[in-house]
């Protein structure tokens, strides 16, 4: 059975007294109130150190939102995934829209990272979706298409197994603009559909493939009760407790 996951993407949010504050907000919703799902939270690199010794993974698990493409090295400025997976983080959101259109990263770039982050026993939350000129164009599909055949489709079934989905249309992203939830479960079994023919029906069945854009307490629901629709990857809304609670609450 695939897992329900919400999380959280802080982006370049939260200074680090604001970011453990934060864990230990999330942390006491959870503690009073169990969640029903799998909760992850994704923080800037310098928070991780801190707040890993703060929360029990098995129930809210941390991640960073990015590693480098290169193992150790001459990189100024880079952080790589074995760092990150030595400050007891267990995740990394990878192929987010943003590092893809202001860092300039490629499909080619994305599947070194893919690599690295899996060789340090982190799950990759691997970002796919189309630029609204491509939606509008209905491109949407061999979009994504073209995202998991250049960065994923060259894993094993195993490994493949191993990654989290996130389908962000970046039309929705912070735009307030979501997806309708017809939208979102057709391309999510589209998406899933791709995994089927790649990886057989037992992979994709097992695939957690998120939702990101503009997800919220107001819409998370209607969303995640879509059969391929199976948690969310939130950015603002995970930014305050009572919010990302909120989301998490839809599980209920
Ligand atoms: P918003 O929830 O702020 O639209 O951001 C979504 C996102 O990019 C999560 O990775």
């Amino acid at each position: 059975m695939r897992k329900k996951i919400v999380a959280g993407n802080w982006k370049m949010n939260k200074n680090l007294q604001e970011g453990i504050e934060l864990v230990k907000e999330i942390k006491a919703l959870c503690d009073a109130d169990k969640p029903n799902c799998g909760v992850i939270v994704c923080t800037p690199f310098i928070h991780l150190a801190s707040v890993t010794p703060l929360v029990n993974q098995d129930i809210i698990g941390i991640g960073a939102e990015n590693c480098a493409d290169k193992e150790s090295g001459a990189y100024t400025g880079e952080v790589s995934a074995s760092m990150v997976a030595s400050t007891g983080a267990r995740y990394c959101i990878l192929g987010h829209s943003e590092r893809r259109a202001y860092y300039h990263e490629t499909a080619e770039i994305l599947k070194e990272k893919v690599q690295l982050a899996l060789a340090n026993n982190l799950i990759p939350i691997f970002c796919i979706g189309e630029v609204k000129e491509e939606r509008l164009a209905n491109q949407q599909n061999q979009v994504v298409k073209a995202q998991l055949e250049g960065s994923l489709f060259n894993l094993s079934a195993e490994d493949f197994g191993k990654i989290i989905l996130a389908y962000e249309p970046v039309w929705a992203i912070g735009t307030g603009l979501t997806a309708t939830p017809e939208q979102a479960e057709d391309i999510h079994a589209f998406i899933r559909s791709l995994v089927a023919d790649k990886y057989g029906k037992q992979v994709a069945d097992d695939c957690t493939i998120l939702y990101g854009g503009s997800c919220k307490p107001s819409n998370a629901k209607e969303l995640f009760a879509k059969p391929d629709v199976d948690g969310g990857l939130i950015g603002g809304a995970s930014l305050k407790a009572a919010d990302f609670k909120g989301i998490i609450d839809a599980w209920k």
